[in-house]
């Protein structure tokens, strides 16, 4: 089969396309023929950082081949001999082995049943390869932890990229009034998404304009921004953050409003898969892919997400 791999971590040229050998499953695992893939910030991420290469894909000293990326959908054409949710012939979707080594940049992928979810027959291979991994983390910020519930109000801040454009169609499937940020090239899309009010955070500093939300969504790396959404937050209100993790200033401050607050890393979890499936059956969600490469392209769809200006998400097609 052939796979992209990664000799060691540096720029795009070190994604190369090998022929492998078609993975081997274990008892618990389906052997997926892989139709489409996404491509996500964290990609490029360790791709390019050698310590977050070892930390996030948790690789044995030397480990060879490294294959990178997790998001897939595709069709099953083997099964494990504990398999019990799927038959060869399904067409599943899922982040495979998040955190972990996903080996997901290749034709075939081996992976636990317990990461995937059936595709529905409404979403192409490339809508549901966008839907996982950026998907799941709206998912679980939202609802895992945020515990969000109709009438919240939410912030969410990064509106328009992969992880935003799920959040705002799932705040609103559960009957949030939502406030999203991007700037204001993207304020039709956002609105187009079902957001109630839009702010262009180059123009406006959003704590000025939001100082009661019962949830914040925050996916920015900048300095300050966490702080800042937790004044857009109201007393006892609830803080989900992406990138940032805590320091004491902001676990005082957070101490003395009351408020929950989750630094939160994504994880495999095919449960949750399966909700968002319904709601792609359902169409209260949909997948808005902004940009389609082909395999060989790979380098170009990391080009692509590492210029952090994403509207949607980036799929690979196999
Ligand atoms: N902890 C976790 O488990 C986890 C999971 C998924 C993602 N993440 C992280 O969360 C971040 C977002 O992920 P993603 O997949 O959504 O990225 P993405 O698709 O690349 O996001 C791109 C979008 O971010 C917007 N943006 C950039 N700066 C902004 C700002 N200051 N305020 C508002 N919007 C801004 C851009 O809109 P404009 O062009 O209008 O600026 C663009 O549309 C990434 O850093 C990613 O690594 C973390």
């Amino acid at each position: 089969m052939k796979a992209i791999t990664l000799a060691k971590a540096g720029g795009v040229e070190n994604l190369v396309i090998k022929e492998l050998p078609v993975p081997t499953i274990k008892d618990n695992e389906v052997l997926v023929r892989v139709k489409a893939i996404s491509v996500n910030p964290v990609d490029a991420f360790v791709r390019g950082n050698e310590g977050a290469l070892k930390a996030i894909l948790q690789l044995k000293e030397g480990e060879q081949p490294i294959i990178i990326g997790w998001d897939i959908s595709g069709e099953v054409v083997a099964t494990g001999n504990a398999v019990t949710q799927f038959n060869k012939g399904d067409e599943v979707f899922g982040m495979v082995n998040f955190a972990g080594h996903g080996k997901a940049y290749a034709e075939y992928v081996a992976a636990s049943e317990s990461h995937l979810a059936l595709k529905p027959a409404n979403t192409s291979h490339e809508e549901a390869a966008a839907a996982t991994l950026a998907a799941l983390t709206a998912w679980q910020s939202l609802v895992q932890y945020a515990k969000i519930k109709a009438g919240d109000k939410v912030l969410i801040h990064s509106a328009a990229g992969g992880v935003g454009h799920y959040a705002v169609q799932i705040a609103k499937h559960f009957g949030a009034y939502v406030i999203g940020t991007s700037s204001a090239a993207k304020k039709d899309y956002v609105l187009s998404l079902g957001a109630d009010k839009h702010i262009d955070y180059t123009q406006q500093r959003f704590e000025t304009v939001v100082t009661d939300a019962d949830i914040v969504l925050d996916a920015v790396g900048e300095p300050g921004h966490l702080d800042r959404s937790l004044d857009a937050l109201k007393p006892g209100g609830r803080i989900i953050s992406l990138l940032i993790h805590f320091d004491d200033n902001f676990n005082a401050k957070a101490k003395t409003k009351e408020v929950y607050a989750k630094r939160l890393s994504v994880v495999s979890n095919g449960a949750q898969m399966a909700d968002i499936a319904a709601l792609l059956e359902k169409g209260d969600l949909h997948s808005h892919v902004s940009h389609t490469f082909n395999f060989d392209e790979m380098p170009l769809a990391h080009q692509q997400v590492a210029t952090g200006k994403t509207q949607g998400k980036i799929v690979v097609v196999v």
